[in-house]
């Protein structure tokens, strides 16, 4: 729950009214990779904001160098397909775009495979002047797996988002 020790994250209320549920990705010697433990976290922060009546919206924010570099490639590089199958991988990542809240990502660094699904996830993206985004998935063999070919191609349109997965080349805001 919100206000409990999590690993990977801090999640806090914010705000005169502390009506503003604050999850602040807090991996950076990883540049925020979205390890399994990570997006647990961010799914029960999640929970517990969409559960308190007090919170009107949430936040969703890295640092100043990431928002997340991407899914955790050093714990998935070994995965077959059938093991990815049979246990649900990914199952858990699109909790953001079901939550009844306004979601906000707040993007600055790196939003990169999984992190620029994870900002697309979101109802609205704020992004700083050092706001990377990118689907590099193609540079290691594989694709934007968690919706992110459908939703980039809805936010940038057919072309450039066709661009951006077959290239891995990165666009500011
Ligand atoms: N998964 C796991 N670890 C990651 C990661 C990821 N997606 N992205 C970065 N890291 C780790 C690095 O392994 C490194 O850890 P180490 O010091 O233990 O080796 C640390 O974060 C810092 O990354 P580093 O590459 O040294 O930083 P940089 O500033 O030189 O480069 C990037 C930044 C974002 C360009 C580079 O980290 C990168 O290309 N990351 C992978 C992005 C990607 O392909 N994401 C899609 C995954 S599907």
């Amino acid at each position: 729950a919100a206000g409990t020790a999590f690993q990977y994250i801090v999640a806090e209320k914010k705000g005169a009214k502390e009506n503003v549920g604050l999850i602040r990705l807090n991996r950076p010697q990883a540049l925020n990779a979205l390890c399994a433990g990570l997006v647990r976290e961010v799914k029960e922060a999640l929970d517990a904001f969409e559960g308190d009546p007090r919170v009107g919206a949430i936040v969703i924010t890295g640092n100043d160098k990431a928002f997340a570099a991407g899914a955790d490639i050093k714990e998935m590089q070994n995965n077959t397909f059938q093991q990815c199958y049979s246990a649900g991988f990914l199952d858990e990542w699109d909790r953001v775009s079901k939550v009844r809240k306004p979601v906000i990502a707040a993007v600055n660094g790196y939003a990169l495979g999984g992190g620029c699904e994870l900002a697309m996830m979101c109802d609205i993206i704020y992004a700083g002047e050092k706001a990377q985004f990118g689907q590099p998935e193609i540079l290691l063999g594989t694709i934007p797996g968690a919706g992110g070919t459908q939703r980039l191609t809805r936010a940038v349109g057919k072309s450039l988002a066709m661009e951006m997965v077959l290239t891995g080349d990165r666009i500011s805001a």
